[in-house]
């Protein structure tokens, strides 16, 4: 065996995910550097706190971020801070450093993406950023090499481990949303602050990251439109299981001649589609691709181990290849109301009365919009509150939205109608 080369590493960053890489590479250095040639050395950390106690010695704590980028001897930085600052601000100047980096931070990377490659690129520097999206699926790398031969036309799948839980458990366990997010938290799958997660924007974001790589479009996350699922209800759960369907939390990419669809939310799924059966924290994505046509990557999202298995791969390229180009795009992403037509499940609440169910049927056809299948379920609840699900035929969403904005002026209503599309 040749000389191995020692890769020095610095964290900025070494709480759940840095606790995760450091184990591996203790538990593992020897078996690594037999299969790649690189003796891995983490050597020192970035971190808030120095008191804390820290699962795994064996590395330098500093408060000092410049202990990270002006130390000589680190090649390679890995960010596992998160949020945007000073992330954003430490990895630039890592990168103005001479240092590679290394990020598992999506909301970084779907933020400020664009200046950090750009810096990147113009330093010959690396950014690796396997573990941003779906945590221990090698699915960045799939979309950057493994299928760089394809026009991609479409992405989507379960990006989020917490609403994936979450509509598992209202699934198998009958719990109404409020139950099964306190259990995803209780279990570790749910933040205590659930927000970002519950309502789509951990999922934009990520979608985001991905659309750049599948379809070479610039877009921010806040350019996605975005529905979350707080409000869906053991009711709609049933609703769509009686239907053939289960309901789960979609980030969808599709690419129809020079027009892009992205969007996050909660799907009605077929029973017999393969992310039906895709279940609690774990992730999948389909993507289809002009040569290898469709393909499923399935596995943990997230988690210390599955994360830093991602943020390791990271490394090992860098260590090996040296400078890898990013990608960098240019092509602003403009949203706007699909005219693309698809199912829908409505729910609408209404007071338990005689002739309510024939008064929305009535507005659907005013409409144009044809039902398939329509249940009320107007036995008494609280007070006089009834509840109407319809399934439509193919609408168009400009359509839809036109007959539920004229529906929400109804002064009866209990709350605003929801719909959800059919995939
Ligand atoms: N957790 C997952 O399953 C998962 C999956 C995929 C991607 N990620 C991403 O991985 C990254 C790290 O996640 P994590 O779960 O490891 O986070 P974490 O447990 O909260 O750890 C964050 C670390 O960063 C340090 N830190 C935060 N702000 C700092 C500041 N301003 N100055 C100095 N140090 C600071 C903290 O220091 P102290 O320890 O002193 O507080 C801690 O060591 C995030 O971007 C996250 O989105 C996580």
């Amino acid at each position: 065996m040749s000389q191995p080369q020692t890769v020095k590493i610095g964290l900025l960053g070494f709480g759940n995910i840095g606790a995760g890489l450091v184990d591996l590479i203790q538990q593992n250095r020897q078996a690594y550097l037999q299969r790649t040639g690189l003796d891995l050395d983490v050597t020192i950390a970035l971190v808030r706190d120095l008191s804390k106690s820290r699962l795994y010695g064996g590395v330098e704590l500093t408060t000092n971020p410049s202990d990270i980028y002006q130390f000589r001897h680190v090649d390679i930085v890995v960010e596992l801070m998160g949020g945007l600052e000073p992330a954003r601000t430490l990895v630039l100047e890592c990168l103005r450093r001479g240092k590679h980096v290394v990020t598992a931070n999506k909301s970084l990377l779907a933020w400020h993406g664009k200046e950090i490659f750009r810096t990147a690129a113009r330093l010959k520097r690396s950014v690796g950023f396997e573990a941003s999206v779906c945590g221990g699926i090698p699915l960045i790398r799939v979309l950057n090499s493994g299928l760089i031969a394809n026009e991609i036309d479409l992405i989507y799948g379960i990006v989020n481990g917490t609403t994936n839980y979450i509509l598992s458990k209202m699934h198998q366990d009958r719990l109404g949303y409020k139950q099964a997010l306190a259990e995803a938290q209780e279990a570790g799958f749910a933040e205590p602050n659930p927000h970002n997660d519950v309502s789509g924007i951990d999922a934009a974001e990520k979608l985001a990251v991905l659309a750049g790589l599948a379809f070479g479009v610039d877009v921010l996350p806040n350019q996605i439109p975005c529905q979350g699922i707080e409000r869906l209800t053991l009711e709609d759960i049933r609703s769509a299981e009686e239907m053939g369907y289960v309901i789960k939390m979609l980030a969808y990419g599709k690419q129809s001649g020079r027009s892009l669809d992205l969007r996050v939310q909660p799907t009605l799924i077929p029973n017999s589609h393969p992310l039906a059966n895709v279940a609690n924290e774990n992730n999948a994505v389909f993507i289809h691709g002009s040569a290898v046509s469709d393909m499923m990557l399935y596995g943990k999202g997230a988690g210390r181990y599955p994360t830093a298995s991602a943020v390791l791969s990271d490394i090992v390229e860098i260590a090996r290849s040296g400078f890898v180009p990013s990608r960098i795009n240019d092509n602003q992403y403009i949203s706007k109301l699909t005219t693309q037509k698809s199912r829908f499940y409505i729910r609408i609440d209404i007071p338990d009365r005689p002739g309510a169910i024939g008064k929305i049927t009535t507005h659907f056809g005013k409409h144009k919009i044809s039902i398939s299948h329509a249940a009320a379920d107007l036995v008494k609840r609280t007070g006089s509150r009834g509840r109407v699900t319809i399934l439509t035929h193919d609408v168009s969403e400009k359509r839809l939205q036109k007959a539920l904005s004229e529906i929400e002026q109804w002064p009866d209503l209990h709350s605003h109608p929801l719909a959800i599309r059919v995939f």
